[in-house]
């Protein structure tokens, strides 16, 4: 595939439109498998993970397609083949939800485990537990994983042991259609969750988040709505982050700025401004950055997703950084790419400590998504040209990163040798 080029040093300057948010937009266009009219999906992010769960519907017997630049139109009625292709629900990690959407449309799932960016184990123990109080039955052989439920339970309530996005996901698509109530306690807040309920609440649900707990009160069916994806948080911070290495001044549209208000004190801390006017974030960084402390944890906390672009970014910084991963304890691979740059750093169990570098020009590899975003923001301020191999990580989960980031001034291209 392809690669992606950068000459670093270049300040940015200008104006990025952010797109829809991936980790929403997957569960939402799972979920319209409990609703067997048509609906229709605005900002829809245009990443290779929406293609690879759009292509998954159709291969059901789904209607699922662009029909505009940002929109989707789904419409399951018609879906009734529950043969997946076990190649493309093993690429991705969203096809977890596949396992609710099943359950609660079918009475049963027969699928690969999920996949997904490869940092360390993804286990779904939680997944599991929660289905079962749900009154679901399961089999697994290491490979393969079947479910079956004839009839959800009653007022049941599910704690689960660990906070988990696709957890609690998963069980609140499990939950919503059918009698009785669900509490499903010890839940993510992350917006994206939060966008699945908003969603599924305008299709007729009656899901509502108490603190850490969320009740659903199941309902007979859902009608096919009209529903515009949140924004993408990451996507807006990991600009961010390279505003930090490149430096410059940016203006951001299309930014749920709520979502991103906890997050800002740590880059404020570095010396970057960021800040609401008019409709656009403005994302502004000195000359000289200073360095910061984080540790990654669920939402308001700050995000795993953006790890490995802020630590990039640290390099930049003045005096010792540090990162303590406490979500995926070993998504420290982007460390030996930046090695190659002429990064230093000390890593010390989950945590690494960043030490400012001058770093220069180098050919890397991306190794997931989020990794891959790193080395977009490392070589935006490193001195001399870097190659990026390993593209499709990064299309993943960023829409046409590559020609946002030259509009505002990047030097960056795809080499299609
Ligand atoms: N966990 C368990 N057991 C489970 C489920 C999770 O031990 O049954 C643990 C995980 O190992 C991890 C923690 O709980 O230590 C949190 O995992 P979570 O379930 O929240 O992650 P996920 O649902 O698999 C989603 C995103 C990830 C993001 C995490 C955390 C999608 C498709 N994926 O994964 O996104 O890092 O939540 O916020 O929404 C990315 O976009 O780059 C990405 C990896």
């Amino acid at each position: 595939m392809k690669k992606i080029i950068i000459d670093g040093g270049q300040s940015l300057d200008g104006v990025i439109e952010v797109s829809g948010m991936k980790n929403s937009a997957l569960p939402i266009i799972f979920a319209c498998l409990l609703i067997k009219e048509e609906c229709v999906l605005d900002n829809m992010p245009r990443v290779s993970d929406v293609h690879n769960s759009l292509e998954i519907l159709r291969q059901m017997g789904a209607e699922a397609d662009f029909i505009d630049a940002h929109t989707i139109k789904i419409n399951t009625k018609n879906a009734q083949n529950i043969y997946f292709d076990m190649d493309l629900i093993s690429k991705m990690r969203a096809s977890a939800y596949l396992m609710s959407s099943c359950l609660s449309r079918y009475g049963s799932v027969h699928m690969v485990y999920p996949g997904g960016c490869n940092f360390g184990a993804r286990p779904i123990e939680q997944h599991i537990k929660g289905f079962k109080c749900l009154g679901a039955s399961c089999t697994e052989d290491g490979e393969f994983i079947a479910l079956s439920l004839s009839k959800r339970l009653q007022n049941v309530k599910i704690t689960l042991d660990k906070i988990s996005v696709g957890a609690t996901i998963n069980m609140i698509i499990a939950s919503c259609v059918g009698e009785g109530t669900v509490t499903i306690e010890n839940v993510a807040k992350e917006p994206h969750v939060l966008d699945l309920i908003a969603f599924l609440n305008i299709c007729g649900a009656n899901i509502r988040l108490f603190g850490n707990s969320i009740r659903v009160v199941g309902v007979r069916s859902l009608n096919g709505k009209r529903y515009r994806i949140y924004s993408d948080m990451i996507e807006a911070l990991t600009y961010a982050t390279c505003v930090g290495s490149a430096k410059g001044k940016i203006y951001l549209k299309n930014v749920d700025y709520e979502h991103i208000l906890p997050i800002i004190p740590h880059f404020e801390k570095t010396g970057i401004s960021i800040k609401y006017k008019n409709g656009f974030v403005c994302i502004k960084s000195p000359e000289k950055l200073v360095s910061t402390s984080v540790f990654t944890a669920p939402y308001p906390e700050f995000p795993t997703d953006l790890h490995p672009q802020f630590s990039a970014m640290l390099c930049f910084c003045d005096g010792v950084g540090e990162i303590t991963e406490t979500i995926f304890p070993e998504r420290f691979a982007y460390l030996c790419e930046l090695e190659k740059m002429g990064a230093k750093f000390k890593k010390i169990g989950n945590k690494v400590e960043i030490y400012t570098s001058l770093l220069h020009g180098a050919s890397l590899d991306a190794t997931d998504l989020r990794a891959g975003a790193a080395l977009i923001v490392s070589a935006l301020g490193a001195n001399g040209r870097s190659e990026i191999n390993n593209v499709n990580y990064i299309v993943r989960g960023y829409e046409d990163i590559v020609p946002k980031l030259s509009s505002v001034g990047a030097k960056i291209f795809y080499d299609n040798k």
